[in-house]
């Protein structure tokens, strides 16, 4: 019912022409259009060049919450996004939480103000392994995903992609078992559906991100409430990549 979604995060890699080679094999993937989204979020200065080249769709791994320009320097703000035709976005990424200290106002303002402007948003949430081992990971997930459900337009629930993303699993090579994952999606779909009538809930994907790979791909995109994944290191390399798109 829910067209699978991957989202390629390219992280602080690559260089300008890497990133161009890469980006040009993975829009040679678009015959899959019909079957996935794909996105890929390569680092901010490769934006406008991937953005003329007119491939697979691109999105910003970050972005400041005004609708507007004005004086933030170093920041890139979600107009100028439009202005590139970058419709994606990734929001509330650990990476981000942790290293630059977005709370959840921010990120949360920043998520409704990018679906405002009609940009789809990766809103990422996920716990410690402190968190996992205590055995309380569905309730700080659900912590981390009320504010935002709390504040969000109903209209704007098809452009929202919740991306579950473990700390611990995050470039580790550690990955939750296939219960666990399963558990935790349903959670969330559970928790959209508290907030929003059925088919608005039904539209929220709800994708796997955490060294996500080759090998465990397909039996993690089997799951009933898995709607597709954000890939990090295994994006960076073309047949990774491919082989991931064709376990959906
Ligand atoms: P890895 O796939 O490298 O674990 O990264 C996941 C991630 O953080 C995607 O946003």
């Amino acid at each position: 019912m829910r067209k699978p979604i991957i989202g390629a995060n390219w992280k602080m890699n690559l260089s300008c022409d890497e990133a161009g080679q890469l980006y040009t094999k993975m829009s040679a993937l678009s015959e899959l259009e019909s079957t996935v989204d794909l996105v890929v979020f390569p680092p901010q200065p490769y934006l406008a060049l991937l953005s003329k080249m007119n491939g697979v769709a691109i999105g910003a791994q970050n972005a400041y919450a005004p609708d507007m320009f004005g004086a933030f320097t170093g920041e890139t703000s979600l107009m100028q996004l439009k202005d590139l035709h970058v419709n994606s976005v990734l929001v509330g990424h650990s990476e981000r939480r942790l290293h630059f200290g977005e709370d959840t106002d921010f990120l949360v303002a920043k998520a409704n103000t990018a679906l405002s402007l009609g940009i789809q948003v990766f809103f990422c949430c996920g716990e410690s392994d402190e968190i996992r081992s205590n055995g309380t990971a569905i309730t700080f997930v659900e912590n981390q995903l009320e504010p935002l459900l709390h504040q969000l337009n109903q209209a704007h629930c098809p452009l929202l992609v919740i991306a579950y993303e473990p700390i611990w699993a995050i470039g580790t090579g550690k990955v939750p078992s296939l219960e666990e994952i399963e558990e935790m999606h349903a959670a969330i779909r559970a928790l959209c559906s508290r907030y929003f009538d059925q088919a608005s809930s039904d539209a929220i994907r709800i994708v796997y991100g955490g060294s996500c790979n080759a090998t465990n791909a397909k039996s993690i995109f089997q799951l009933p409430n898995v709607d597709g994944g954000l890939v990090g290191g295994a994006s960076l390399q073309f047949d990774s990549f491919k082989e991931i798109i064709d376990s959906i």
